[in-house]
C-alpha cells in the first residue's frame, strides 16, 4: 500500500500538472501557460481570433471572458480597432498596424482572415486563418516554452489560391497589453563602437518604430522591447517583453491607439519588402518570442537568459562554456604572419588562453581594408607554407585554432570582383557605394550562396578551424538585383542563405563554432544566436564604456554568448584604466583578450595570469548563472554586478568605482539572490583573506568595498559552506 501512494505523491506533479496548451470549446478559448505567465485568445461571434490575456499566471480558463467581437463605437470607430485581434490582416474596416497585407494579381487587396481550426500537440498551437473568400491561410503557430516563461509566435502565409499574390508584410504577430496603465518602452540603441544603450521612456498615443533597413540586424536598434508597468525597477514591477529571431531587416512597431490599447507588431520590416507568392507557395515569418516577469527588469533579463542557454544556443546546455580566448586584431591589425602569430601564441598560451584566433588579414592582397576580400586563399608571402604550421603550432601549444573570415564582402580590388562584378550588389548602370572601400556580394543569390559555402567549407575541411569569427562590416546599398522577377526579395532572401550557410557548415564540421560579429554589435539577435556561440559586442574596447555597452547588452543577452576583451591603453576616448579593471570589466561575460601582449610587461603578464586562472573557476557562475544588477552604470559612480551559479553554491560580485569625490568611500553594496539563511566564504578575488558572512546580512545590510581614486575595481567570489 506504501508504495502506490508514495509514487502517486512523487507522479503528482506529472499526473495533474495542467497542459501548457488548454482549449475550451465552450467559449472557444485558448489559454496558453508557461510557469509564469499566461496568454489567453479567443473565437469571437465574427470568427475573429482576438487576444485576450497576456500577464502572469492564470489557472482556470473559466476565469476568462469569451471574446465577444466588441461593438462599433460610431462609424469612424468599427469594432475591429477596439477588439484587441490577434493577427489582424489588412482588410475589411481595419485601420491599426497590420501583420500581415497583400496585392492580388487581379489588383485585390482586401484580405479579411477568420479561424478555420486549430491542432494542439504537446506544448505547441497551431490556430489555421483563412480568408472569407480565397484559399489564402494564416498558420498561427505557438509554442510554449513552460519552465523558460516564453512564448515563441511565428505566422505562416500560404497561397492555396488559383491567382499569384504579392506580400507587401508579413509580420511574426502583435502582443497586447492589458488596458489602462501608464506605460514604459525600454529599448536599446546606438551605433558603432557605442551599441546597446538602454533607453525609457513613457509611451503615448502613436506609434513608435524600432528597425534596421540596413540588411543586418544593426547597431542602430536591437530587435527587443520591454514594456512596464510604469514604476518597475531592477528587482520589482511588472514587465512585458519580446524579441524577434531575425537577422536582416526587422521592425517592431510600439503602438497605443486612440482606443487605449498598447500594442506591438514586429517581424520583417516592411520598407522596400516583397515577397511574391504563386499558387502553392508560402513565406513564414521569423520567430517573435515574448515573456512577463514580476520580478522587474532583473527577472526579465534572467528569463531571457536561461531560456537562450537552453533553447535558443546551438546544443543548449549540451555547450561547452566559453574558452578564454585570445584575438591577434588590436595587436597587429592586417600585418598578421607566421612568426609574428607563433610568438603572440606562444605568449597567449602561457597566459592561460584557450583558443587563439588569428583575424583580418591572412588572406589575398590584404595588407589594409583597400584590398583582398573575396579572395579566400593564404597569403603566400605572410604564410609561405599555408596555414597548417600555425595552427598546428597553436594545437600543440593546447589551444584551439579559430580563423578570422568576412565571407560576405568583397573589396573592388580583389580576383573576385574582377570575376564577377555583378556578384557585388548594385543597381544597373548606377555608382556602387563603398564602405570601408568595400561591396556587399549579393548572397541572395544561389551561385554566390554556394561560393561562400564552398570557402568556408574548404577552410574548415583542410584546417584544423575549430571557430570562425564572421565578420560583416558595412549594411547594404543599392540593393539591386538584375534579371529576376522581384529584387526587393533580395532582402529576404539574403538572410536566409547566410542562415543556410552556417546551418550546413555547422551539419558538415559538427565540432565548429562561430562568432557572429558584424563591426562589433551589427548582427546580434536570437535568429544568429541560434547558430553561433558567442557574438562580438562592440569594437568599443575600452572598459568604462564596456560598462555601459555590457549594462544594455544584458538586458537581453546572457552573459555567455558576450565576447569581451582585456585591450590595450590608451584605448577608446584615449582613456587608460588600470589592467585589472579592464580585467574584471570583461571577465563579466566570455573572457577574451585583446592586447599586443609582445608590449606586456612581466607584472602585466602575471596579473593576468592570475586572472585568467580566477576567471575559469567562475566561469561558470558568470556565463550560465543568474544576474544580478545591482547597481547600473547610468545611476552613479559605482557600478555592480552580481552572478550566482544555477546551484546557488558559488556568487561573484563585480564592482567598479568611476571616480572618486570629496574623499567619499562606496556605500555598502547589498547582494541579491543568496540564501539568507547560508553561510558564505568571501573572498577577494586575488587576495588569500577569507570571511564568513551570512547570506542574511551579505543581502541586508551588504559588503563594503574598498575602492577609492579613479577606475578602481574589485572583485568578490562567494562560496556557499
Ligand atoms: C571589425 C571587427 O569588429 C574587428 O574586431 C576586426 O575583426 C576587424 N573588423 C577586422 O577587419
Amino acid at each position: 500500500m506504501r508504495t502506490p501512494a508514495l509514487l502517486l505523491l512523487l507522479l503528482a506533479p506529472v499526473l495533474f500538472a495542467q497542459p501548457r496548451v488548454e482549449y475550451s470549446a465552450s467559449k472557444k478559448l485558448f489559454l496558453l501557460r508557461t510557469d509564469s505567465s499566461s496568454y489567453a485568445m479567443g473565437v469571437n461571434p465574427r470568427g475573429e481570433v482576438q487576444n485576450l490575456y497576456w500577464g502572469g499566471p492564470l489557472w482556470r480558463s473559466d476565469d476568462i471572458p469569451a471574446a465577444t467581437g466588441g461593438r462599433e463605437l460610431s462609424s469612424f470607430d468599427p469594432a475591429q480597432s477596439v477588439i484587441n485581434e490577434e493577427f489582424e490582416a489588412w482588410g475589411g474596416t481595419r485601420y491599426l498596424e497590420p501583420a500581415v497585407k497583400i496585392t492580388r494579381a487581379d489588383g485585390g487587396r482586401d484580405l479579411v482572415l477568420h479561424y478555420a481550426s486549430h491542432k494542439i500537440d504537446g506544448d505547441n498551437l497551431s490556430i489555421i486563418l483563412k480568408d472569407v473568400v480565397d484559399d489564402i491561410f494564416v498558420t498561427l503557430n505557438y509554442r510554449v516554452f513552460g519552465p523558460e516563461g516564453i512564448i515563441r509566435k511565428t505566422a505562416l502565409l500560404e497561397n492555396k489560391s488559383k491567382q499569384p499574390i504579392h506580400v507587401e508584410s508579413l509580420q511574426s504577430g502583435t502582443w497586447y497589453l492589458p488596458h489602462g496603465e501608464d506605460y514604459r518602452l525600454s529599448y536599446v540603441h546606438g551605433r558603432w563602437a557605442a551599441e546597446s544603450q538602454l533607453t525609457r521612456e513613457a509611451i503615448h498615443t502613436g506609434t513608435k518604430v524600432l528597425e534596421s533597413r540596413k540588411g543586418h540586424t544593426s547597431h542602430n536598434f536591437n530587435p527587443w522591447f520591454a514594456i512596464d508597468d510604469g514604476s518597475a525597477s531592477e528587482e520589482s514591477g511588472r514587465v512585458w517583453f519580446g524579441a524577434l529571431g531575425w537577422s536582416g531587416n526587422w521592425r517592431i512597431a510600439v503602438e497605443q491607439t486612440p482606443y487605449s490599447q498598447v500594442r506591438v507588431t514586429g517581424g520583417l520590416n516592411t520598407f522596400d519588402f516583397a515577397a511574391p507568392l504563386k499558387p502553392g507557395e508560402s513565406l513564414e515569418s521569423p520567430p517573435f518570442y515574448g515573456g512577463y516577469s514580476e520580478n522587474g527588469f532583473g527577472g526579465m533579463s534572467r528569463r531571457m537568459h536561461r531560456f537562450e542557454l537552453t533553447d535558443i544556443l546551438p546544443h543548449g546546455l549540451q555547450s561547452r562554456l566559453r574558452p578564454v580566448l585570445y584575438n591577434s586584431w588590436e595587436a597587429t591589425t592586417f600585418a598578421v604572419d607566421e612568426p609574428g602569430q607563433r610568438s603572440l601564441a606562444e605568449k597567449a598560451a602561457k597566459l592561460g588562453v584557450e583558443l587563439f584566433v588569428m583575424d583580418d588579414g591572412w588572406f589575398g592582397k590584404r595588407n589594409n581594408d583597400r584590398a583582398g576580400l573575396g579572395d579566400w586563399t593564404v597569403n603566400p608571402q605572410k604564410f609561405p607554407n599555408g596555414l597548417e604550421p600555425l595552427a598546428k603550432y597553436v594545437n600543440s601549444l593546447g589551444m584551439d585554432f579559430g580563423l578570422w573570415v568576412e565571407p560576405e564582402m568583397v573589396n573592388p580590388d580583389s580576383d573576385l570582383y574582377r570575376a564577377h562584378p555583378d556578384w557585388a550588389m548594385h543597381s544597373t548602370d548606377r555608382p556602387r557605394s563603398e564602405l570601408r572601400n568595400q561591396l556587399v556580394l549579393n548572397l541572395a543569390r544561389n551561385d554566390v550562396k554556394e561560393y561562400i559555402f564552398e570557402v568556408l567549407d574548404k577552410l574548415a575541411t583542410q584546417y584544423p578551424i575549430r571557430y570562425f569569427k564572421w565578420d560583416m562590416n558595412r549594411p547594404f546599398a543599392e540593393p539591386g538585383w538584375e534579371n529576376v522577377a522581384e529584387p526587393k526579395e533580395l532582402w529576404l532572401k539574403y538572410v536566409k542563405n547566410v542562415y543556410e550557410i552556417i546551418d550546413r557548415l555547422r551539419a558538415k564540421h559538427p565540432n565548429l563554432e562561430i562568432e557572429s560579429c558584424s563591426g562589433g554589435g551589427g548582427r546580434i539577435d536570437l535568429g544568429i544566436l541560434q547558430r553561433v556561440e558567442e557574438v562580438w559586442t562592440s569594437d568599443n574596447t575600452e572598459a568604462f564604456d564596456r560598462l555601459g555597452i555590457q549594462y544594455g547588452f544584458s538586458q537581453i543577452y546572457a552573459p555567455k554568448v558576450m565576447s569581451a576583451w582585456v585591450t590595450d591603453v590608451p584605448n577608446m576616448n584615449s582613456r587608460s584604466t588600470p589592467l585589472r579593471y579592464r580585467f574584471l570589466v570583461a571577465m563579466q561575460g566570455a573572457l577574451g583578450i585583446g592586447a599586443n601582449l609582445n608590449k606586456w610587461t612581466a607584472a602585466d603578464a602575471t596579473m593576468a595570469t592570475g586572472m585568467i586562472a580566477a576567471y575559469k573557476q567562475i566561469r561558470g557562475t558568470v556565463q550560465e548563472g543568474n544576474l544580478y544588477r545591482l547597481l547600473s552604470p547610468q545611476a552613479g559612480e559605482l557600478t555592480a554586478n552580481e552572478y550566482v551559479s544555477q546551484d546557488g553554491k558559488q556568487a561573484v560580485l563585480f564592482a567598479f568605482l568611476h571616480s572618486q569625490q570629496y574623499r567619499q568611500s562606496p556605500p555598502a553594496i547589498r547582494l541579491a539572490g543568496l540564501d539568507p539563511k547560508a553561510t558564505y566564504r568571501v573572498q577577494v578575488v586575488g587576495q588569500p583573506n577569507k570571511q564568513d558572512v551570512s547570506g542574511a546580512f551579505l543581502m541586508q545590510s551588504g559588503v563594503t568595498v574598498r575602492l577609492a581614486g579613479d577606475y578602481d575595481s574589485t572583485a568578490l567570489l562567494l562560496e556557499r559552506l
